[in-house]
Order: structure tokens, then sequence, then C-alpha cells
């Protein structure tokens, strides 16, 4: 697995931070980018893609998540996430399940809204998750 020092913490989050400028959310106006970064270190982004059909809309972090995926990634080892005005914007309810998927362990980045950053494990968001092994 790849080991991350805090500097590509912090570019990971930047990565994401730049992302969000490309972010349609012509509802909500909350703008949101992620970053992923996997075991190989390649980094991918997404951001919020929101609908007419509002519940079609997607968070930035499963189409930062897909991104990798659809590369042929398939270890997820950080996500960093920025929303507005540099406050924590954690990931939903349905991004922590997505994510689980691909690494349990994964960090997760915010900002803290003091210009610092918050480092968060998923499996801590998401105790006692659904997973494969629930289906055998
Ligand atoms: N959103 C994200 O993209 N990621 C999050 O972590 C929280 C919420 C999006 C969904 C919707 O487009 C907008 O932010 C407002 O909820």
């Amino acid at each position: 697995m790849a080991v991350m020092d805090k500097g590509s913490e912090a570019e990971l989050l930047e990565a994401a931070r730049a992302a969000r400028s490309h972010a349609y959310a012509p509802y909500s106006h909350f703008a949101v980018g992620a970053a992923v970064r996997t075991g190989s270190g390649r980094v991918f982004t997404g951001v919020n893609v929101e609908n007419a059909a509002y519940p079609a809309g997607i968070c930035a972090e499963r189409v930062a998540a897909a991104a990798a995926i659809a590369a042929g990634e398939r270890e997820l080892v950080t996500c960093a996430v920025v929303g507005p005005n540099g406050k924590p914007c954690p990931p939903c309810g349905i991004c922590r399940q997505f994510l689980a998927e691909f690494n349990e362990q994964m960090t997760l980045l915010l900002e803290d809204g003091e210009g610092g950053m918050i480092r968060r494990t998923l499996s801590d968001l998401l105790p006692g998750s659904f997973g494969s092994s629930h289906l055998q």
C-alpha cells in the first residue's frame, strides 16, 4: 500500500479544491470537489453532478471513485473532499458505503474550516458496514 506523507495529503486536498471549480451544481449551488489517490499513486478527481430530476444527481466522491475504477484501479487509499468556504464536507451515507466497497480503512481528508485538515478513517464513519462477506 502506498504511504503518503503530509505533503502529498495537502496535494490531494488541493486537487479536490481545484476540481471543485468544475462542479455542476445549479440547484443546490453547493459545489464539491473530490480527489482519490490509488495504491499505485494515481489521482482521480470528481465533482458533484446535479440533475433537474434531483435524485439523479451524484456526489463528487462517487464520481472520483468511479473514475479510478474505470481506469482499472482497485485500491483506493485516500479520498479528499472539499466543499464551499473551507468548511468540512463529510461524505454522505451513500458515498461512505460506495467507498467502503474498495477500502474500509480508506483515509478521508477534509478541510477543517480554519485552513487546516481533518483526517478520518472511513470505518470510523461507517461502523459495521454491509460488505461482500455478508452476501455469502
Ligand atoms: N455533495 C457531494 O458531492 N459530496 C458530499 O460529501 C456532500 C454533498 C453534493 C450533493 C449535492 O449535489 C450537493 O452536494 C448538496 O447536497
